[in-house]
């Protein structure tokens, strides 16, 4: 698009202010930012914004959930199914590691955070571990995707190449970068980040769905012949999505979706909680629980709404592929950034920034399981600097768990 043309647009959506410090510009940048506004939806943005307070939980039917616990199954049948999966290529793995990483405080992709074990290690590397160990029981190399995004996509492929993929085939590792949305004001101007650039951030983990379509990595499942996609947090440094138990029970009940839970231990914690909604299976985030739902109990005094969502879920690659093409509802959140104000001057100020959840995917399945597993054995997530849920915490749990 011509300079004209995009300030035709913009007035269009009064979001002319993109193009005040146009002329400051060299040529590149000049043409760069057009081309930015040019990739712009403004009707779905002018949209998110109307419909920013939309998602509430209050309007619809909430009910406790059916799960399957680990420990009242007959594993060993369940083993024998989905070790045949992963020693024939079925199952992929899939690390969602495009998030920011604000919480933590530190300046680079997630996965690169070294941890303190026996010797320093990073995040990235206590997975390649897990795929090493199901190459030496089960023979099988299993691909790895690990979703980036615009952000941090450069320095995590750097990363691996630095350290030769730790030793992995890097054939069956492969990068895939998720998609961005721009910032909106409170009064729901796009965001700059500064003269030349818009003001973008990744949409969340629900974006994965678009990603692996856009970026060909369902075909190129199709045509390794996946079956499966576990899909997990890179922060959970426990997470174990090379699982035959929770495969062979999806494969045998024919379920195109599982979803791993643990009980919490108490009602508060920043975890999303399964429910029903409107008779579907579904999470309720943690920021949009109502206390009244967290703290529900039965006549057992157990917690109604116990078992947490903790990121390690398996698609069948045919609703994977169903989902893509469809559209998640946004969440919005609001919070204060650095963005350039139209007086040149930049302002600590509120924006909203929209992220689709990837569980708001359940509902679209036939049928979910949801399958309780002990936190202590698949949960050490990395999420703050200190205190809870933190690299000393999370290196301390793996200690545990694997008696170093
Ligand atoms: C997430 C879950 C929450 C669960 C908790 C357990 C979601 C929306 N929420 O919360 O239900 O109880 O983990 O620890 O899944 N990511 C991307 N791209 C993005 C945003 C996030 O790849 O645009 C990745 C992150 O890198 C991370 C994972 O998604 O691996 C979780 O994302 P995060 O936004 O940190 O969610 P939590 O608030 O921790």
């Amino acid at each position: 698009m011509t300079y004209d043309e995009t300030l035709h647009l913009l007035e269009k959506y009064n979001q002319e202010h993109l193009l005040k410090f146009y002329n400051e510009l060299d040529e590149h940048q000049k043409e760069n930012l057009l081309n930015q506004i040019s990739k712009i939806d403004f009707e779905y943005e002018k949209s998110l914004y109307e419909n920013k307070d939309d998602i509430s939980i209050i309007d619809n039917d909430i009910a406790p959930i059916q799960v399957i616990s680990k420990e009242k199954i007959d594993t060993e049948k369940y083993d024998r199914i989905g070790e045949e999966y992963i020693k024939t290529g079925k199952l992929a793995v899939c690390s969602m590691a495009g998030g920011q990483g604000t919480r933590l405080g530190f300046d680079g992709p997630k996965g690169c955070y070294i941890l303190d074990l026996d010797k320093p290690t990073s995040i990235f590397e206590t997975i390649v571990k897990k795929l090493q160990e199901a190459y030496d029981k089960y023979n099988v190399c299993i691909y790895w995707y690990i979703m980036t995004s615009n952000q941090n996509h450069n320095e995590t492929v750097g990363f691996f190449e630095q350290n030769n993929y730790f030793g992995y085939d890097k054939n069956h590792i492969i990068f895939f970068n998720q998609g961005e949305l721009p910032l909106l004001d409170i009064r729901g101007k796009i965001a700059l980040r500064d003269k030349a650039n818009i003001f973008m951030a990744p949409d969340g983990n629900g974006g994965i769905f678009r990603a692996l379509k856009n970026e060909n990595i369902i075909e190129h499942m199709k045509n390794n012949n996946i079956k499966y996609l576990a899909v997990g947090n890179v922060d959970n440094i426990l997470i174990n999505m090379i699982d035959s138990t929770i495969l062979g029970l999806m494969v045998d009940e024919q379920k195109d979706l599982a979803s791993k839970s643990f009980m919490k231990p108490t009602p508060q914690g920043k975890w999303g909680v399964f429910c029903k909604k409107n008779g579907k299976p579904q999470v309720i985030e943690y920021i949009e629980t109502p206390k009244e739902l967290i703290e529900a109990r039965n006549e057992n005094n157990e917690l109604l709404y116990g078992d947490a969502h903790f990121g390690c879920n398996y698609f069948d690659i045919d609703l994977l592929e169903r989902i893509s093409t469809e559209k998640l509802p946004m969440h919005a959140a609001c919070k204060k950034n650095s963005i350039l104000e139209n007086s040149g001057e930049y302002d600590f100020s509120n924006t909203y920034k929209f992220e689709a959840f990837i569980f708001d995917s359940f509902e679209k399945a036939n049928d979910v399981l949801i399958y309780r597993v002990k936190k202590d054995e698949e949960f050490a997530p990395i999420k703050n600097k200190e205190g809870d849920e933190s690299p000393e915490t999370a290196v301390e749990l793996y200690k545990k768990f694997y008696g170093i």
